[in-house]
């Protein structure tokens, strides 16, 4: 059977929103919580108080998690594969694949890493690599476009590579 068949690796536009919703979303929860937990802390009787708002952005950046999660398993099915056999931009594809890889595992490291040492390593993990990732989504984003038509023919070949006899089709 055909796999990947009727997709392509351009973005539908709805895609494409969920994309950024999610993405601004988890990223700026997180950056928010990192500025409120190091530089937002208030001088208290019993030493430094964290902002009432602290724990929200962890909340925040909680439920975009999930639905990055969901959102990344949606690409690995429609994107990812199909524009890794598409043979193009798979070194900065790759990074980027790896990376949000890194994050849902760190993520789950978080809630269960043993000790407090391992924890704010895994931590200091998370969020250094999580703040580049927008660097890293604008050079894969930003490498040069090919003409819709090279790129319907190029998935054209591999989905009749893949199933010669069934004559997929590209949808256009
Ligand atoms: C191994 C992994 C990946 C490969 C091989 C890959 C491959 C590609 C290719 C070939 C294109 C060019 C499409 C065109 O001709 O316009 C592209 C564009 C794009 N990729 Fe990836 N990609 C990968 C992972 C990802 C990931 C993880 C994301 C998002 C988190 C992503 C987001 C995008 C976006 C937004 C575009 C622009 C698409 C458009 O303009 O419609 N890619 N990718
Ligand atoms: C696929 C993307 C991501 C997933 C699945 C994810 C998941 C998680 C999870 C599960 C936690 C633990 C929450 C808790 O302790 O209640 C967490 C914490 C955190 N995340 Fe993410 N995250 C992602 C992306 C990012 C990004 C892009 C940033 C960048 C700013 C980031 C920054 C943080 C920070 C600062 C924390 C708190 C760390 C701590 O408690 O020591 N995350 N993340």
């Amino acid at each position: 059977m055909s796999r990947n068949r009727g997709h392509s690796v351009r973005f539908s536009s709805a895609r494409r929103r969920a994309l950024y919703v999610i993405g601004v979303g988890v990223w700026l929860s997180g950056g928010l919580w990192l500025l409120f937990h190091y530089f937002l802390t208030k001088q208290g009787e019993f030493g430094p108080q964290s902002n009432p708002l602290e724990p929200w952005w962890l909340k925040i950046h909680g439920a975009f998690a999930f639905a990055a999660t969901w959102l990344f398993g949606l690409l690995w099915g429609t994107h990812i594969t199909v524009g890794w056999r598409s043979g193009r931009r798979r070194a900065s594809g790759g990074v980027l694949t790896g990376l949000i890889f890194w994050l849902v595992l760190s993520g789950y490291l978080l809630y269960y890493a043993g000790d407090d040492r391992a924890r704010s390593l895994i931590s200091i993990g998370h969020w250094g690599l999580g703040l580049a990732c927008p660097l890293l989504y604008w050079i894969h984003r930003m490498r040069k476009r090919a003409s819709a038509r090279s790129v319907r023919d190029r998935e054209q070949t591999i989905l009749e590579a893949s199933a010669p006899e069934r004559g997929s089709r590209v949808p256009r």
